[in-house]
């Protein structure tokens, strides 16, 4: 028996309480990519409730939709089909600007390849985004590296780091911003189970501070610390369970 089969509890813990409508609402989202002979139906009809200050892991094999979803849930790209509702707004019916002002202010992302910026140093990629989006400082962004156990390293650029540490940055600079949702895509994916575990506890005590969180992974481990569990294959959504007594981070093992 896995983890998450221990409970199938009817709220999920210190979460479904909470005031004031789900965090993220998905009625029927679709995603096709290309036309004709050469679409590709990335999504096929999603729909998914997340409460606010809960702990999602979305798990699916390889192709299944899983960044798509958070792509959509990011206002990253556009569905083709359904709705998707995040604290409210219908980000379908946002242009644009108002996509990006959204990316901007409300979520922080963690991508499945980090994505920093080679020649700015570690605490320059974590000011970078804090202050683009007037939502960080100084202080803030080292405060966020030092979360992830990198104070030491701010100095540092990308190619003086080690894939997790990498990462960790990636993080930091998500954490900086404070944002109400954080979308990372496969955070564990390139580190070492003691890394995976640093970097699973930074998401567990964000969180903890009333924070969403929704972690994309391959790796069935990590769903122990979730909520709820929600898996994918082929565009769909197969399965949500919710765990009773979700695992702490540290005691995820792989
Ligand atoms: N820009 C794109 N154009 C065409 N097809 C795409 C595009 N992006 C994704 N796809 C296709 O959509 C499907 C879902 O892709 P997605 O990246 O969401 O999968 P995933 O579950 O994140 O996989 P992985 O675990 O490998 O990251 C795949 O078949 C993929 O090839
Ligand atoms: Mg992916």
């Amino acid at each position: 028996m896995t983890r998450h089969d221990r409970g199938q509890a009817a709220v999920p813990d210190g979460a479904g309480a909470r005031a004031g409508g789900p965090a993220v609402r998905l009625r029927g989202a679709g995603k096709t990519y290309g036309t004709g002979h050469a679409a590709v139906h990335a999504l096929r009809g999603v729909d998914l409730e997340v409460e606010r200050g809960e702990f999602v892991v979305l798990l699916g094999p390889s192709g299944s939709g899983k960044t798509t979803l958070l792509n959509l849930i990011g206002g990253i790209e556009p569905a083709t089909g359904g709705e998707v509702i995040v604290a409210g707004r219908d980000l379908s019916g946002l242009g644009e600007d108002a996509r990006t002002a959204y990316r901007r202010d409300v979520v922080g992302f963690v991508f499945q390849f980090f994505n920093l910026v080679p020649t700015l140093t570690a605490l320059e990629n974590v000011r970078l985004v804090a202050e683009l989006t007037g939502r960080g400082d100084r202080e803030r962004s080292a405060a966020a590296l030092e979360a992830v156990g990198l104070a030491g390293r701010g100095a540092h650029f990308p190619a003086q780091l080690s894939g997790g540490e990498q990462q960790r940055v990636a993080i930091a600079r998500a954490l900086a911003k404070d944002p109400e949702l954080l979308l990372c895509d496969e955070p564990t994916g390139a580190l070492d189970l003691e890394t995976g575990r640093g970097v699973l506890r930074v998401l567990q005590d964000l969180n903890a501070r009333g924070r969403t969180v929704l972690v994309v992974t391959h790796n069935a481990a990590i769903a122990a610390i979730a909520h709820r569990v929600v898996r994918m294959r082929s565009g769909r959504v197969t399965e949500v369970t919710t765990t009773a007594a979700p695992a702490t981070a540290a005691e995820v093992t792989w």
